[in-house]
């Protein structure tokens, strides 16, 4: 188990992060994913699992026996990082579930440059939480 790293907002008491797929199945995290809510493709449980397996760092923060929250990431461990995922249940939503699952997640590819993909619902938090927008990305669906 590791030891959060909260914030000064925390309210969540034995909050535990995890590392990897323990605990996790397809089911659990499509019920994260629709509450939250993040657009993934969790009608499909065996895509949603192989987007996990294939995953460099899978982290969910669990309380009282239920998952809470989740962040999704690749990285090459020396310049890029891509968070793919960040969702946090809207029941402890504003409990410093994000910055925990954040702050893990960062110290596991120090040194990187951590990439992502906002909404309108996330924008606000990752300029709160130190990320600037930038206007040389390119997308291209392959
Ligand atoms: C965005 C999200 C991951 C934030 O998680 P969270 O657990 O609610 O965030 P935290 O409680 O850890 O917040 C950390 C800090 O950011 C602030 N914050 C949280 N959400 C914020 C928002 N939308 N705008 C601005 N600040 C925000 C908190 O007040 C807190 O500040 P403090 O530590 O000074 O008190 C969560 O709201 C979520 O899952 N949203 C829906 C899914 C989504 O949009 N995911 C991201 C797409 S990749």
């Amino acid at each position: 188990m590791l030891k959060p790293r909260l914030g000064k907002r925390d309210q969540l008491e034995d909050l535990e992060i995890r590392e990897g797929l323990d605990g996790l199945s397809p089911a659990r995290i499509a019920t994260l994913y629709r509450r939250a809510p993040l657009l993934r493709p969790v009608d499909e449980p065996a895509e949603v699992w192989k987007m996990f397996e294939r995953s460099s760092i899978v982290l969910s923060a669990w309380h009282r026996g239920h998952v809470v929250g989740i962040a999704r990431a690749l990285s090459d461990g020396v310049l890029h990082t891509y968070l793919c995922d960040l969702a946090v249940e809207p029941d402890v939503q504003r409990s410093g579930v994000g910055r925990a699952l954040l702050a893990e997640l960062m110290s596991r590819c120090k040194g990187t440059e951590l990439v992502l993909r906002d909404s309108d619902l996330s924008s606000s938090f990752y300029q709160y939480m130190g990320f600037r927008r930038v206007d040389n990305a390119w997308v291209k669906n392959i």
